[in-house]
């Protein structure tokens, strides 16, 4: 699919790689509607889209309220007119151990129901809304033309400790990525799905430096990955008509 001229969907646009998303598209000439919590960070996009070749809108939706994701995807279609590219990129992380053993007490605790629950809201539930009412309205409004999913997973699909819950989650969007891309194809829409590594977004921030130094030392390439790089691989998704229902790590080669 040729960029320049398309119109895209995007989560969680507000920050991050969801913020770079959106300015790279429409750096190269396509319409983006996007959606996040907040109005400021919302706004502050959209003035930053003013002037590129390409129209950035900014809406407020949860990705986790199926009666708002539907909502707005009718809506940002409507004033686009059409869309032919989703990315669900919202997400949040909710850390903990499964279970964890205070020393003095021996009392034991698990990871909370809340932790668990908000997660899976977001980073699978999300994504399952943002493509089912994208895959929708594509069914009723442009059947058979060509349209494209992209997915944000991580590399702590493969299971990463302290991450239950996102885990479960970023394995969950590849598995649909896969099964997506063959209910999908007879409607002219490919699916896929990127699975970074560490990059360097305020999802980050709340990350003691430190701890940050123990992550990127493993990585072979020695350091953290920048959103461009993974806006590169949104647009070979989005540009190669023979890509559909896989998932590409761009995680610097680390192996968890
Ligand atoms: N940064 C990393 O190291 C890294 C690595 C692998 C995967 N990821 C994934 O990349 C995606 C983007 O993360 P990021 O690093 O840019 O984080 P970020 O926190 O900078 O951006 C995430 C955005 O999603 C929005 N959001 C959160 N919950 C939402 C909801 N319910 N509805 C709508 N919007 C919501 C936030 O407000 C925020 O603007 C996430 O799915 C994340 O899991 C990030």
């Amino acid at each position: 699919m040729k960029i320049e001229g398309s119109k895209w969907l995007v989560t969680g646009g507000g920050s991050g790689m969801g913020r770079h998303f959106t300015l790279g598209l429409a750096k190269l000439g396509a319409d983006v509607a996007f959606c996040d919590m907040g109005a400021e960070s919302i706004a502050a996009v959209v003035a930053e889209g003013e002037g590129l070749p390409g129209k950035v809108r900014g809406y407020t939706c949860n990705v986790a309220d199926s009666a708002q994701v539907d909502a707005w995807v009718a809506q940002a279609s409507a004033d686009m007119g059409g869309a032919n590219g989703l990315i669900n990129n919202a997400g949040i992380i909710r850390d903990g151990m499964l279970i964890k053993k205070d020393k003095a007490t021996g009392e034991v605790s698990g990871l909370s129901d809340s932790k668990w629950q908000q997660v899976i809201d977001v980073n699978l539930t999300g994504v399952f809304n943002g493509t089912r009412a994208f895959a929708k309205h594509h069914a009723e409004t442009a059947d058979g033309q060509e349209a494209v999913i992209v997915s944000i997973s991580s590399i702590s699909r493969a299971g990463n400790q302290g991450q239950s819950n996102y885990s479960a989650a970023k394995a969950g969007i590849v598995a649909m990525t896969k099964l997506w891309a063959g209910e999908l194809a007879r409607y002219g829409i490919r699916t896929g799905c990127i699975a970074p590594g560490f990059t360097r977004t305020p999802i980050l921030e709340g990350m003691p430096p430190a701890m940050l130094e123990k992550v990127v030392a493993p990585v072979p390439l020695k350091r953290m990955g920048e959103p461009e790089e993974i806006f590169m691989a949104v647009k070979f998704i989005a540009e190669c008509g023979y890509f559909t229902g896989r998932c590409i790590d761009v995680d610097g080669g680390l192996v968890l």
